[in-house]
């Protein structure tokens, strides 16, 4: 038996992420920037060694499932998130949030970033059909990416395109 349970430890993840992209999308609303900015900074902590995973392990072990064009598409997904939460450190790092900013940027987060989770979650009906082995390699991995806990923003400015060209994986521009 692996020593991670994958299925139910990134499920986990993805409730966790739910839970503070609401609050975040609420706090946000109410034109809080000192605790919104807060609630960011625990998304780029707990968000960092998830997505270097999945890239690393997890949509590896399901290319063959879901194939290639979707892989490039989650990656774009990914890209477009680390660009989303760069924009919105920014606008939350004035300390304030204008009465414009308190309604476009809760859509900004319901539009390019909840239906992350939401998709991602939906792969592990994937998940199931995998070997044994995958879900031992995956597990391993797991362990390795959480202890290193490099947050999101650091692990895309400092790992993450290194580790597509080593697979040879390119993301899928979206806008
Ligand atoms: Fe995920």
């Amino acid at each position: 038996m692996p020593k991670l349970d994958i299925i139910s430890e990134i499920k986990s993840d993805h409730a966790k992420v739910r839970d503070i992209l609401l609050e975040l999308i609420d706090t946000v609303s109410k034109r809080d920037a000192i605790r919104a900015l807060e609630i960011l900074l625990s998304l780029d902590k707990l968000t960092g060694p998830h997505f270097r995973w999945e890239e690393e392990s997890f949509y590896p072990a399901h290319v063959k499932l879901f194939g290639r064009q979707y892989l490039e598409y989650l990656l774009g997904v990914h890209d477009r998130i680390v660009k989303r939460g760069k924009e919105l450190a920014t606008i939350l790092a004035k300390g304030e949030i204008t009465e414009e900013e308190s309604e476009t940027l809760p859509e900004v987060i319901r539009n390019d970033v909840l239906p992350h989770p939401i998709e991602c979650d939906g792969i592990t009906l994937l998940t199931s059909r995998l070997s044994k082995d995958d879900l031992e390699r995956m597990a391993e991995d797991l362990e390795r990416c959480r202890k290193e806990g490099i947050p999101l923003l650091e692990w895309a400015e400092t790992i993450k395109d290194k580790v597509r060209v080593e697979k040879g994986f390119k993301a899928k521009a979206l806008s």
